[in-house]
């Protein structure tokens, strides 16, 4: 794939103050001489405070961590978790394209973007609201096919599920990320055949699905109002079934 800077990239950069302070304790964690390796959280942070990564901001980064430009620039072009251009305003959608992913249907949900968003990758929608991309395996294999919306997995995805999921961030509702289909994690589709006793009692989500919905900042971006780190497990979690009106009950088909 073809990585480029775009060409339309504004004139300056800055990290807000609060970004600014986390950045510098960020360096803080490398030892001296190897404040380079900071690289990836600081780009990550002002991919997340921007929406994308412009060239100013990869350039402000590198003076940070007193690194050559060219070398911020190697490390943004390589990774395809950096955007290098702009994205939808409420999200930007990775699926994956990869082999388990295509098998199970990824080509069905990239023709769900190009109907609902955009006919190419990287072109936002008409409402500025989306923009999409088929990425390479994600690691999530044994869920597929899957796709990644903000900074979460959408899991045992379908064409229609993935539409309603798209609808649902439209309106403003953030649907339960993990998997779609009704599945806990990766067991087999037709429910567990060995160690059942394991299940007895267990919350609806698996750990990872429960804390993305707890936190509840998917598609959010870092705009000075950042929800604490740790969710409110108390009040929140607790073994009760998911209350995700928009998503399909244990063994439902879409
Ligand atoms: Fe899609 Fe690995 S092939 S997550």
């Amino acid at each position: 794939m073809l990585r480029r800077l775009h060409p339309d990239q504004p004139e300056r950069f800055t990290f807000t103050p609060a970004n600014q302070a986390w950045a510098e304790a960020q360096i803080t964690k490398y030892p001296e001489g190897r404040q380079a390796s900071a690289i990836v959280p600081l780009l990550w942070r002002a991919q997340e405070q921007e929406g994308w990564l412009t060239r100013p901001a990869i350039e402000y980064v590198c003076d940070m961590l007193g690194m050559a430009h060219i070398r911020g620039l190697e490390v943004a072009t390589f990774y395809f978790m950096f955007q290098l251009q702009p994205v939808g305003a409420v999200a930007h959608i990775q699926v994956c394209g990869t082999t388990s992913c295509m098998i199970c249907g990824a080509e069905d949900l990239v023709g769900v973007c190009r109907d609902k968003i955009a006919r190419h990758p990287h072109q936002i929608s008409a409402d500025g609201k989306f923009s999409w991309e088929e990425v390479e395996c994600l690691g999530a294999c044994a869920n597929a096919p899957m796709a990644q919306i903000g900074k979460d997995y959408y899991e045992d995805l379908t064409a229609t599920r993935l539409g309603r999921i798209i609808d649902g961030m439209a309106a403003g509702k953030i649907p339960t990320p993990g998997p779609q289909n009704g599945r806990y994690a990766s067991e087999p589709a037709s429910g567990l055949t060995s160690l059942k006793d394991h299940a007895t009692g267990k919350d609806s989500l698996n750990i990872s699905a429960r804390r993305a919905r707890d936190i509840g900042d998917t598609i959010k971006r870092i705009d000075g109002t950042e929800v604490p780190l740790v969710a409110n497990w108390g009040k929140q979690s607790g073994g009760t079934a998911a209350k995700d009106p928009a998503r399909p009950a244990p063994g439902a088909s879409n």
